[in-house]
């Protein structure tokens, strides 16, 4: 046992997530599963190895609904319109939806916005000043996703500023401005309902429309689902992107090695991305279970009702899963990292994720020859969340 003996202290301190890996190792190391607490006091169990985490994706005995929970919700409640989505949903519900859903959200819809992801990270990398330290979460992590959203929702251009300060309000607060997150998800709700209605009578060719459209055996989505689902794009497609890009550039900085490979053969840059999903993943505790019957993980004996978080940070530094856990390889072929999840809630939204991914980081090598960090490492600020990790500020330079 060592200096992080258990129950492990999960906190919402930026300083601990700067460097979280030594203790989630330690904490993998002691125990495939802890027993703890969230910091907003809620019982949970947390399961750290990478086998265990992999089953429990896969295991219906898990349940994602709300009303499966014990001790009931405590985070930000959203109204019942928004939270009728397929992360809060079983089968047979989340079937259906998902097989819905699934019919536009298309691996060729995300392939027709590749050159669109381009030409907007173009634009924003053509705004950023060549002379002195620019912040390259501000200038291109948060903006692209956002536009990107935007995009697929059809936001229409007069709505677009309201919607980014909304969409912070909720998600990147160091990007937000004035208003509560109360008032932006009412905000974003009326939004979403008029962007449906509006292309119900004229669709476009976004994503959005073609969700109002879309029909399977004479079913459809209906008004809430629509909605909800829009927001849940929102809610699971902005903020962890953001961190993706950011960390990703964060880490390639910190490795020059890696760095220096990459720059002579752009092509990994694919293979880089799915290397920093695993090892610097922007939603360390994001898949959250809760137990439908009693019942052993790793072990520990599970309570109908329980909390169960899923550590994706300690699995995927797992030596029983991983060559060489610790060190960033961005040729890694066998990566089987779990950060777009296992199973039947696999990530719809992962090409998309990857696409931005990649431009972005791509993008900013070509253009930026002599990229470096212009604060010391340990003067990077991490948001102060357990569940997200990622950077609030990315400051380099570009110059020699
Ligand atoms: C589901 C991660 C980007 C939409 C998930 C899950 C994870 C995840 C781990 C499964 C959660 C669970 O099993 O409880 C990520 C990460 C992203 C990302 C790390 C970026 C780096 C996106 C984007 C979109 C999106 C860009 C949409 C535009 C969704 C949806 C689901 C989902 C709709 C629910 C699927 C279902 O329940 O069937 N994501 N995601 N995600 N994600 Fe993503």
């Amino acid at each position: 046992m060592d200096m992080w003996s258990a129950p492990p202290r999960l906190t919402n301190d930026g300083a601990f997530m700067a460097d979280p890996v030594p203790a989630y190792s330690a904490w993998r190391r002691e125990a495939a599963v802890h027993r703890t607490t969230t910091p907003d006091g809620s019982p949970v169990w947390l399961v750290t190895r990478y086998g265990d985490v992999r089953s429990a994706l896969t295991d219906s005995r898990l349940s994602l609904a709300k009303s499966v929970s014990r001790v009931g919700y405590r985070g930000f409640a959203l109204p019942p319109a928004l939270d009728a989505n397929l992360l809060n949903m079983d089968p047979p519900d989340h079937t259906r939806l998902r097989r819905l859903v699934s019919k536009a959200f298309t691996a060729r819809k995300i392939e027709s916005m590749r050159q669109q992801v381009q030409h907007v990270t173009d634009q924003l990398l053509d705004a950023v000043p060549t002379d002195g330290p620019v912040d390259l979460i501000a200038a291109l992590a948060a903006p692209l996703p956002m536009i990107i959203i935007g995009d697929l929702l059809g936001v229409p251009d007069r709505d677009r500023e309201n919607f980014r300060s909304w969409a912070n309000a909720l998600l990147v607060p160091n990007q937000a401005g004035p208003v509560t997150p109360a008032r932006a998800v009412d905000h974003l709700q009326d939004l979403l309902s008029t962007l449906i209605a509006t292309h119900r009578t004229s669709p476009d060719g976004t994503l959005l429309s073609d969700l109002v459209r879309v029909r399977d055996a004479g079913d459809e989505l209906s008004e809430d689902e629509l909605t909800s689902l829009a927001f849940l794009i929102l809610l699971a497609g902005y903020e962890t992107t953001v961190h993706l890009i950011g960390n990703g550039i964060v880490t390639l900085l910190q490795h020059p090695r890696e760095l220096d490979r990459l720059r002579r053969d752009p092509s990994l840059v694919p293979l880089a991305v799915e290397e920093v999903m695993r090892f610097a993943a922007p939603n360390p505790y994001a898949i959250r279970r809760f137990a439908r019957q009693d019942f052993a993980i790793g072990g520990a004996q599970i309570r109908a009702g329980d909390t169960v978080l899923l550590l994706l940070a300690a699995a995927h530094r797992d030596p029983d899963r991983f060559t060489n856990p610790d060190e960033l390889d961005i040729t890694r072929i066998d990566n089987g990292h779990l950060g777009f999840g296992h199973g039947i809630h696999y990530c719809l939204g992962a090409p998309l994720a990857r696409l931005q991914a990649q431009t972005a980081i791509g993008s900013v090598l070509t253009r930026f020859p002599h990229l470096r960090l212009a604060v010391a490492v340990d003067e990077l600020q991490w948001r102060a969340s357990f569940r997200s990790r990622g950077l609030l500020a990315l400051a380099v330079t570009t110059t020699p």
